[in-house]
């Protein structure tokens, strides 16, 4: 019989995961310790933006018109222990206040709850991104903890998906990477993903350390190659050169590859730039800590960025931040998603905020976040209106409305003096000097 699945931790993570496993077919149960998220989840609605969730989640969710039933949702640690033969943990990781350090206390937390519940054989799937030994030390808990003894297994199963992607990319993943302590869990988990999940996607067993090894080398290589495309576009603006054809062309070795080299404000979100401090935090703690010291160069590249745009912001308005309006296009830390956290955006919208400039922000799907984050920023419900008397446009984030319909012309009649800076090199250069705008991007020539 198929294994009964809960997905402990509702975020974008366990949301879509429970959301996956049951268009696969298996029965699930999605716990969160938030009783509001789990009656909105319950009610067929995704308490995040990301595309195609929640027409997945309806699909299933048990009381909707035409679903498969196969998915519901609790609040009751008790009740998964019950349903459950093998249990996700998609609880986050943030970065520890004030520190470099990961805070577990939630994965603790998850643990400390399921594993009294654990009365019969089941697996515990880590999938939450942790410091390298979390598992060693969680897999003797839980078997201290668990009724069932040496019957409550552990495993890590790294979960690699992009917001705004994470449907696509849980549905078919590049990779699917195990860690194991025995044999019974591999079978298990080949079980899980002997589904379409699985097909054509490259199946990794490997050992606990390894498991968490490859999420959080694999973040810090993406964080690595962003900083040193942003490192060219600081040469590229001393020397005059163009970092987008740099990009271009060197992006064309099949040894370095053409993605994650769009030079920019840098990177932000829930996971880049904290599992970078937590590795090197804990490379630390294992007395490795010389292998990382590159990271802390990636890390502060990438805060410079920010800096560098509000700087070229101020010169753009001539020096002073006083009594300037700046209309801010994009507020999230990447397109299609509603996710403001560490965006690089807002980081840069608030600093020209603090220094003085009457900042307004839009963004497509972030606001509400956004105002809740900074509410002392202005907000306008279109790009037109919080363009309205601005004496520059900064294009921050790259949504695809940005690039494809604002108008440089329409937006030009609104407009206090038709200057645009662009964050993210993803706007049309020549559309918008035609227009009469003086258009600048980060790492290119001026004119
Ligand atoms: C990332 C990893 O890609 C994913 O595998 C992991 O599971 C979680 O962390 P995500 O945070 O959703 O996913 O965003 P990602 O698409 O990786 O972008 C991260 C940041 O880098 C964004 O702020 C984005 O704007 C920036 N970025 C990305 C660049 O500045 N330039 C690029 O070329 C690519």
């Amino acid at each position: 019989m198929a294994p009964k699945i809960t997905v402990i931790g509702t975020g974008y993570l366990g949301a879509t995961h429970a959301a996956a496993m049951a268009e696969l077919g298996f029965e699930v149960l999605g716990l969160d310790i938030s009783t509001e998220k789990i009656e909105m989840l319950a009610a067929g609605r995704v308490p995040m933006y990301e595309p195609g969730l929640e027409d997945l989640l309806r699909r299933h969710v048990a009381g909707f018109e035409g679903s498969s039933g196969r998915l519901r949702f609790t609040t009751s640690y008790a009740e998964a222990g019950e349903f459950g033969d093998v249990h996700f943990i998609c609880v986050n990781t943030p970065q520890k206040h004030g520190e470099y350090a990961c805070d577990m206390s939630y994965v603790d937390a998850a643990v400390e709850a399921l594993a009294p519940h654990l009365h019969r054989p089941a697996l515990v799937v880590g999938k939450s991104t942790v410091p390298v030994g979390s598992a060693v030390r969680l897999a003797a808990r839980l078997a201290e903890l668990a009724p069932a003894g040496e019957g409550a297994e552990l495993a890590w199963n790294p979960e690699f998906l992009r917001e705004g992607f994470a449907v696509e990319d849980t549905l078919h993943p590049d990779r699917i990477v195990v860690g194991v302590a025995g044999e019974r869990a591999e079978k298990q988990l080949r079980e899980v993903y002997a589904t379409p999940i699985g097909e054509g996607s490259p199946f990794i067993v490997t050992d606990f350390p390894t498991a968490e090894l490859v999420k959080t080398s694999a973040n810090s290589f993406l964080a690595t190659k962003i900083s040193f495309i942003n490192a060219m576009a600081e040469v590229c603006e001393a020397a005059d050169g163009d970092v987008v054809k740099l990009a271009e062309a060197i992006g064309h070795d099949e040894r370095i590859g053409s993605k994650f080299l769009r030079a920019g404000i840098g990177f932000g979100g829930g996971c880049l730039p904290k599992d970078l401090r937590a590795f090197m935090a804990r490379a630390g703690e294992l007395g490795a800590d010389q292998a990382l010291t590159f990271l802390r160069e990636i890390d502060s590249i990438n805060m410079r960025r920010r800096g560098h745009m509000v700087e070229l912001t101020r010169e753009a308005v001539g020096g002073g931040f006083l009594g300037k309006r700046v209309a801010v296009l994009g507020a999230t830390f990447k397109p299609d998603s509603d996710d403001v956290r560490d965006s690089p955006a807002l980081n840069v919208a608030g600093q020209i905020h603090l220094q003085g400039g009457q900042v307004t922000v839009y963004d497509p799907k972030g606001m509400e976040n956004a105002r809740r984050l900074f509410p002392t920023l202005g907000y306008a419900p279109t790009a037109l209106d919080a363009a309205r008397g601005a004496d520059v446009v900064l294009h921050l984030t790259e949504w695809r409305e940005f690039r494809d319909d604002l108008d440089p012309a329409e937006l030009g009649e609104v407009v206090s003096e038709r200057r645009i800076l662009d964050g993210r090199n993803a706007l049309d250069p020549d559309l918008w000097r035609e227009a009469g705008w003086t258009y600048r991007a980060l790492g290119r020539p001026r004119a």
